[in-house]
């Protein structure tokens, strides 16, 4: 007889228990820094499928949807810089209990950060090719290194809403990185003149953009806090390096509109 489903079958609660597996010698930290990873991968697992939606959405012109889609996926953004302040919790020195069992382990090996960068237009070859051929990490940054952006699908929604986008914006090739465009600026100041339900659409991709660098913000101050200027254990220079991520939005056009509305 097919054995009743249980909360424990249904999650895979033994196979989720047993996957936190301490490298240094019963180091006490060490659990809490396994488990945070972890949960962000999961989370970032959700936002990559909900992201996927949303742009599914914007291709049906599911304008209501897809925001719905966006303020879930804000929600769990807060959720991630909000995990933050407990990794905080751990000293320097109780990270230097473990830090050197990490070895060149890093959180810029994470294929699903990459990920989300490429949904969200922040495209570099180098990311997909730090990953091994014949990989899954390697096969998924492949196939959405050519697939076409949130931003892409906003603007295709755009122009099926009658905004003149021009050709070169809708066919543009999804692998390179979208720059700021007056064009686009114009389109996008109108937007917001006259369209109640298309300019808080792009509030919420501001909010978006806004939440990852929030993110990027937050864990860089947290690494200063924790390791200071040493180099990171994925072989950047740490601190400075991340301090070079902060402030490059995703979506530039919506950001420079601000000044001309
Ligand atoms: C004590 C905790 C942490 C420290 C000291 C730390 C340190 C660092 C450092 C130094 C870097 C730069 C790359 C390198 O050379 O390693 C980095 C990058 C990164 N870390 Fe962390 N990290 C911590 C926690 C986390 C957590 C919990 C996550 C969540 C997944 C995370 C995700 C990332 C990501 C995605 C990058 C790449 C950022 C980019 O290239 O823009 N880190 N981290």
């Amino acid at each position: 007889m097919k054995e009743a489903l249980t909360y424990a079958s249904y999650l895979k609660i033994e196979e989720l228990l047993s996957l936190q597996r301490p490298r240094s010698e019963g180091e006490h930290d060490e659990t809490l820094f396994i488990i945070i990873h972890q949960v962000y991968e999961l989370w970032f697992k959700e936002i990559l499928h909900e992201l996927d939606h949303c742009c599914r959405l914007l291709g049906d012109d599911d304008a209501h949807r897809a925001q719905h889609t966006l303020k879930r996926i804000l929600t769990i953004l807060k959720v991630l810089v909000a995990q933050l302040d407990i990794l905080e919790t751990m000293t320097p020195t109780e990270f230097l209990t473990f830090r050197q069992r990490l070895e060149s382990a890093s959180g810029f090996q994470s294929d699903q950060f990459r990920a989300m960068e490429f949904v969200l237009g922040v495209k570099s070859r180098a990311s997909v090719e730090r990953f091994p051929e014949g990989g899954r990490a390697r096969g998924e940054l492949e196939r959405r290194w050519k697939e076409p952006t949130l931003w892409n699908a906003f603007l295709r929604y755009l122009a099926r809403e009658g905004y003149p986008v021009p050709e070169a914006h809708l066919g543009r090739d999804p692998t390179k990185p979208v720059e700021a465009d007056a064009v686009i600026q114009g389109i996008l100041v109108d937007v917001y003149r006259d369209s109640p339900k298309n300019s808080e659409l792009c509030e919420r991709l501001v909010d978006l953009d806004e939440g990852i660098m929030e993110w990027r913000y937050r864990h860089a101050k947290m690494v200063e806090r924790t390791i200071g200027a040493k180099r990171g254990t994925g072989g950047s220079a740490g601190s400075r390096y991340l301090s070079t991520t902060l402030n490059r939005p995703a979506f530039p056009d919506l950001w420079e509109i601000r000044t001309l509305l």
